[in-house]
């Protein structure tokens, strides 16, 4: 059966774009502050128009999970794991390896924030036959989406695409999906960041 994303259009990357704009915070050359609908309070009708938006983009990609991982991912993922009528599985981040053979582990370094975990997959929440989408809020240096992937495909299961809500073009984590082979769609692209300042990448 087709899947129905929206029933009118709507202009998410503008949404997104227009928000940002509102509320975001250049806090530096290369942060972008967004607590206020996404990473410390959340925009529930903004998060709904984001997953159609992604179901939108992804419909006919055959679908059957999305992956996010914890925290900020939760609130899109859901909306779009809904919109596509598929579960969505959360990644958690351990401090430490586990060793009972029920999770596949993998190890991720923040640049942005200097620290280090262990992003972890239970075996119960995929199967080789998946074809996975990844979301994630951020897309900067590219570990924490990379770190997905290979997740998925230590399950032998297919990475089908990576969704982003912002992506911040400046940095190198774009170029290293592109690279990789991966179907990456972002919402919002930043081209740059200062004080004062916000700008995003034109549409070709
Ligand atoms: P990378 O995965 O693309 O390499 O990104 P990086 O490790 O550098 O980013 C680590 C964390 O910082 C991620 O959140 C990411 O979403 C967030 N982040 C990166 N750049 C920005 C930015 O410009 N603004 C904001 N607000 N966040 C940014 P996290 O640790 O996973 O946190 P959360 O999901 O629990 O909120």
């Amino acid at each position: 059966m087709a899947i129905v994303c929206i029933e009118f259009e709507v202009k998410t990357v503008k949404l997104l774009e227009d928000r940002i704009l509102a509320e975001g915070k250049a806090l530096s050359d290369s942060v972008l502050k967004v607590d206020g609908f996404l990473n410390h309070q959340v925009d529930p009708d903004l998060m709904e128009a984001i997953g159609k938006d992604f179901c939108e983009h992804f419909k006919s990609f055959g679908i059957t999970r999305v992956l996010t991982i914890e925290s900020s991912g939760i609130a899109p993922a859901v909306y779009t794991a809904q919109a596509l009528n598929v579960p969505m599985v959360i990644l958690k981040k351990q401090t430490s390896k586990i060793l009972n053979g029920q999770v596949f582990q993998t190890n991720i370094t923040s640049f942005t924030k200097g620290t280090s975990y262990e992003l972890t997959l239970s075996r119960d929440y995929i199967s080789k036959d998946d074809k996975v989408l990844i979301i994630d809020d951020f897309l900067a240096n590219g570990e924490a989406a990379s770190g997905a992937a290979r997740l998925v495909q230590m399950a032998g299961a297919e990475v089908s695409g990576i969704g982003i809500l912002i992506e911040k073009s400046f940095q190198n984590g774009r170029t290293k999906l592109d690279d990789a082979g991966f179907h990456v769609y972002s919402q919002a692209r930043v081209s740059r960041l200062g004080e004062g300042i916000i700008e995003f990448l034109k549409e070709a």
